[in-house]
């Protein structure tokens, strides 16, 4: 049905989580959701994210059995390396902003359904969502937003170790390496750390942690590492590089348990 808002153009936008890179893990109602949007839309993340798209690619194939929907790549506008991280992330969240705003008002019907895969689930480190509101906010253009749940890396992560994410009754802190480096809050013991390039986990020490490490969750080349950290840290250190330099890119978290 062909909605306007006051002149506003108004379309759903289908925020679909497609699990960590196995095809195996991509949920009925994911496949669902993408089968029924009219167009497909994503950031092009450069080269190093090839094997990213490809599975993106063989999930829509899947989901559309046969008639894939259109897929279009936006440009993903270039982040500030240099600038305060802070607002390096807010400009190129305005940015990108601004280049989906162009997309959805100057390239799709009112009324459709765009379809935006997320990898893993949406809720977490990931912008789409943040980016649906600032687009709602600046009132260009309305979205309406569905969102489907997709598996998450941690999941898959606590999965393979098969070990549960917290104490009884404990607390989980999620955090990304950056924030691992500026120091842990009192009293945490638990603590799943995303995007950390820089291995932080050599910067805690050997107090007692445990560390469960995975690289490359669901996708062919898995490894995993367990281990006290004092013993373990280093061969983390080295396996990561060698891989990363094997591959070209890499995707790694862990969970941090103080013994
Ligand atoms: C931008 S975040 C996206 C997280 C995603 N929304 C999720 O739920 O898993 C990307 C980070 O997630 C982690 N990650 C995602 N997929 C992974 C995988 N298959 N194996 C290992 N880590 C993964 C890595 O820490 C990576 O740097």
């Amino acid at each position: 049905m062909e909605r306007r808002t006051s002149g506003v153009t108004a379309c759903t936008a289908v925020v679909v989580g497609i699990g960590p890179g196995d095809p195996g893990m991509v949920t009925v109602q994911a496949l669902e959701a993408l089968a029924s949007v009219d167009v497909v839309v994503g950031f092009d993340k450069g080269e190093r994210a090839a094997e990213l798209l490809a599975f993106r690619r063989e999930v829509l194939d899947r989901a559309s059995a046969g008639t894939p929907p259109r897929l279009v790549t936006l440009d993903d506008p270039q982040r500030d390396v240099d600038g305060a991280y802070a607002h390096a992330v807010r400009d190129w969240h305005l940015a990108r902003a601004e280049v989906l705003e162009r997309f959805l008002v100057e390239e799709v019907r009112p009324g459709a359904r765009v379809g935006m895969p997320v990898w893993g689930d949406p809720a977490l480190y990931d912008s789409t969502l943040r980016l649906l509101d600032e687009l709602n906010a600046r009132g260009r253009i309305r979205v309406d937003v569905e969102v489907v749940p997709g598996v998450s890396s941690l999941q898959l992560l606590a999965a393979r170790h098969g070990i549960v994410l917290h104490r009884v009754g404990g607390s989980l802190l999620v955090t990304t390496g950056r924030r691992l480096r500026e120091g842990l809050p009192p009293g945490i013991e638990d603590v799943a750390v995303f995007l950390d390039r820089s291995c932080s986990f050599t910067e805690l020490g050997d107090k007692g942690w445990h560390i469960f490490w995975g690289a490359y969750l669901g996708m062919p080349g898995e490894v995993l590492v367990s281990g006290p950290l004092g013993e373990v840290a280093e061969a983390i250190v080295q396996r990561r590089e060698a891989l990363r330099r094997e591959r070209g890119w890499i995707f790694d978290l862990y969970l941090l348990r103080r013994r």
